[in-house]
């Protein structure tokens, strides 16, 4: 069944733009992707939408619907009233480039500075050994497809610019769990994650968490964690005093 969808959709550049609306047939069984798609195909050429899989696997399709963040290749017209406006705004976390492509570079820059892995050095017989459920930990956050939803979701960094030059946010926490998970990691990173990722600054809102389409359980499994593992650190009074000496 076909029938006309009324997309409202943010047309502008970094010097400023506005709301467009559009009446764009769509069929029954069709995504936000698709509707943008056509609207470009046939009434606005020069639309620039990001996108390159429409599987929900490459992270490129991210915007906010609604005002939601959602990859809108996995966002199934079907869940909006008939009817109702569907709004579709770049990611208001990043600066934008043209209409509904954003420069996310803030997320690259502050994945440099997460610390690189240093395993243990293979065992004699040249492998490594790792007990399953160990490796299993880290399984989950290997699944993250970088759409930086997560990232523009969190409070944190969403209304508040000045906060970005002190704070990764929740995509890079998972990086720094991970490192802290790892059964071969030789380094302590706990110094790092307070300092540079500025973990201390979530307040476990979880907003990361109900965005991510992977699932991922961002704030129970990493934020927290990494939070009781700095915080073990901060309080252990010969780790204090050491640092109180060495910093003399
Ligand atoms: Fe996207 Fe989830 Fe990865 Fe965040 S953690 S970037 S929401 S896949
Ligand atoms: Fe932000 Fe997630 Fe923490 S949304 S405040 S990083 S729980
Ligand atoms: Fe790849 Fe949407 S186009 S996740």
């Amino acid at each position: 069944m076909t029938y006309d969808l009324n997309l409202r959709v943010w047309r502008g550049d970094a010097s400023g733009g506005e709301l467009t609306d559009y009446v764009v047939p769509v069929e029954e069984g069709e995504v936000v992707l698709d509707a943008l798609h056509r609207l470009q195909a046939t009434q606005t050429g020069d639309l620039a939408v990001r996108w390159n899989c429409k599987a929900g696997k490459c992270g490129s399709c991210s915007a906010e619907i609604n005002g939601k963040p959602r990859l809108t290749c996995m966002t199934r017209l079907s869940i909006f009233e008939p009817g109702e406006t569907v709004t579709v705004t770049p990611l208001r976390t990043f600066p934008v480039i043209r209409d509904l492509v954003t420069d996310v570079s803030y997320n690259y820059e502050k994945a440099k500075k997460v610390p690189t892995f240093s395993p243990e050095p293979r065992q004699a017989d040249g492998t490594y050994r790792m007990q399953q459920e160990d490796v299993q930990r880290g399984q989950e956050f290997r699944k993250c497809i970088e759409c930086f939803l997560c990232q523009s979701v969190c409070h944190v960094i969403r209304d508040h610019e000045e906060n970005k030059e002190a704070f990764s946010g929740p995509r890079l926490f998972l990086r720094y769990a991970e490192l802290q998970m790892h059964p071969l990691e030789t380094n302590d990173h706990r110094d790092a994650a307070r300092e540079e990722s500025g973990v201390g600054m979530c307040n476990i809102t979880k907003c990361c968490t109900e965005v991510c389409p992977e699932g991922i359980k961002i704030t129970d499994n990493a934020i927290i964690p990494v939070k009781e593992h700095v915080v073990d650190r901060s309080y252990d009074p010969v780790v204090w005093l050491g640092r109180k000496i060495f910093r003399r």
